[in-house]
């Protein structure tokens, strides 16, 4: 497969061109013939234009990289090394909605032929390629694995907003279907990858490797996230207890915050629905994010007793909060927790002012049912440095004065300003 790949003969397709989809099918694209495949047209005109919708990648990555990017199945049957990238989400109950996964297997199995490979990239928890995933691309395609295509899992490490931990420097594990599926899979990816492939010893340690890193980070943060309101009740700052902690050489420095996204607030919750079809409460991972689900309201909470300590009437006070993306130094507002925070500021009554440089107010309008408005000579009584943006940490203690009324609050999330505002009450997790 590989010679076929590197001289033209064959072609890679990418299905699903969001966060994790549109770099791999650029990386490939300098080496290979790849087709780029997606079900949303808009998107696909923006990309024929070097554009990403998601913001992350520049025009210039776009060069040198020749991908045909396209909504037309019919192109997909030209293509022979398939990879799969769409979003796996949860629904409102929290269980696996597996229909993107489903639907994009659907149509590879639709044209899936002798000898091609088909390699998921989507998080899901352990079985879900072999016992989801394998049993349409046979079915539909009326082949069989091992016999007439291979089959492989490669988990993305991909991090929004992260120019420095890329898919090209960061090592990626790789499993497949049998030992030539793997060794195939691996010398595809090795061609993209520079520090190289992890191979997995099956597709379910690679996919449980994936939920893993996800669940680990998830739970450290929500242990921090319970530090964080045990201290506050003592009036302790979390982050200097952190800081003390880390100069313990096993201590990991894991920071309190709101977890949003669609990675590390998601993927425990893949797992966690496995554990209880296979009969097992997993209620360590459930507690973790159950403490990190409520945090936006902590939060909430604690400004509102902020304002009533300082004597403001809630009916008339004014909240500034400063992004509303997911994370810093992203343009995706998807499961933000910031909107959650927000929403139970309005519940008492609160006007709330929300300002991001990164979002789009259009798109916060359709998913959160408000427009984002800019800091426009309001004093507010309180602000909210929800998500440090680089815009954002660039700004001085004296801004942050001069838009605030004089006894106002300055709540810092993830305590950036810590021991640099003097003039406002400063609160942080
Ligand atoms: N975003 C991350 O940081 C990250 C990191 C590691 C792993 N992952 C995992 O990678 C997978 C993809 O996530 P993402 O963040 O790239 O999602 P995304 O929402 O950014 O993009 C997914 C793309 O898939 C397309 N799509 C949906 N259904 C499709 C279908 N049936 N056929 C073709 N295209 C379809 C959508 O139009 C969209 O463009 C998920 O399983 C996610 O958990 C994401």
């Amino acid at each position: 497969m590989i010679e076929q790949l590197r001289n033209k003969h064959a072609r890679i397709s990418v299905v699903g061109l969001g966060y994790v989809g549109l770099p791999i099918a650029l990386e490939f694209g300098r080496h290979f013939h790849v087709t780029g495949f997606d079900i949303d047209p808009t998107r696909i005109e923006a990309l024929k234009n070097n554009v990403d919708p998601g913001g992350e990648l520049p025009a210039s990555y776009f060069e040198n990289s020749t991908v045909d990017f396209t909504t037309d199945i019919d192109a997909l049957k030209h293509c022979n090394f398939h990879i799969i990238a769409v979003p796996t989400p949860v629904d409102e109950h929290k269980v696996p909605d597996l229909s993107s996964l489903q639907s994009a297997t659907q149509t590879i199995a639709s044209v899936l032929k002798n000898g091609d490979y088909v390699v998921f990239e989507s998080t899901v928890y352990p079985g879900c390629t072999e016992d989801i995933c394998l049993p349409i691309l046979e079915s539909v395609s009326g082949l069989k694995v091992n016999t007439d295509f291979k089959l492989g899992y490669s988990p993305e490490r991909i991090n929004p907003g992260d120019d420095v931990h890329t898919l090209r420097n960061v090592m990626k594990i790789v499993s497949g279907s049998d030992k030539e599926a793997l060794e195939t899979i691996s010398d595809v990816y090795v061609s993209i990858v520079q520090p190289g492939v992890y191979q997995a010893s099956s597709i379910k340690v690679a996919e449980a490797a994936k939920i893993l890193e996800n669940t680990q980070r998830d739970l450290n943060i929500a242990l921090m996230n319970e530090l964080s309101i045990i201290l506050d009740k003592m009036g302790v700052n979390t982050y200097e207890v952190i800081e003390a902690a880390g100069t313990k050489w096993n201590f990991h420095k894991y920071k309190p915050g709101l977890v949003g996204g669609h990675c590390i607030g998601v993927d425990p919750y893949y797992l966690t629905y496995k554990a209880m079809e296979l009969d097992y409460e997993p209620y360590v991972i459930l507690s973790g994010r159950k403490v990190n689900d409520n945090m936006a309201y902590h939060v909430a909470k604690r400004c509102v007793q902020k304002l009533i300590e300082a004597g403001k009437n809630l009916a008339t006070s004014r909240i500034l909060v400063m992004g509303i993306t997911f994370k810093e130094n992203v343009n995706d507002i998807r499961n933000s927790k910031v909107a959650d925070m927000i929403k139970e500021l309005r519940s008492f009554g609160l006007q709330v002012d929300v300002v991001d440089p990164k979002a789009d107010s259009a798109e916060v309008e359709k998913h959160y049912g408000f427009e984002l408005q800019k800091v426009n000579g309001h004093q507010y009584d309180a602000i909210i440095l929800a998500v440090p943006h680089k815009e954002y940490v660039q700004l001085t203690p004296e801004y942050f004065a001069s838009i605030a009324t004089t006894d106002g609050i300055f709540i810092d999330i993830k305590g950036i300003f810590r021991d640099k505002i003097n003039t406002l009450q400063y609160w942080s997790l």
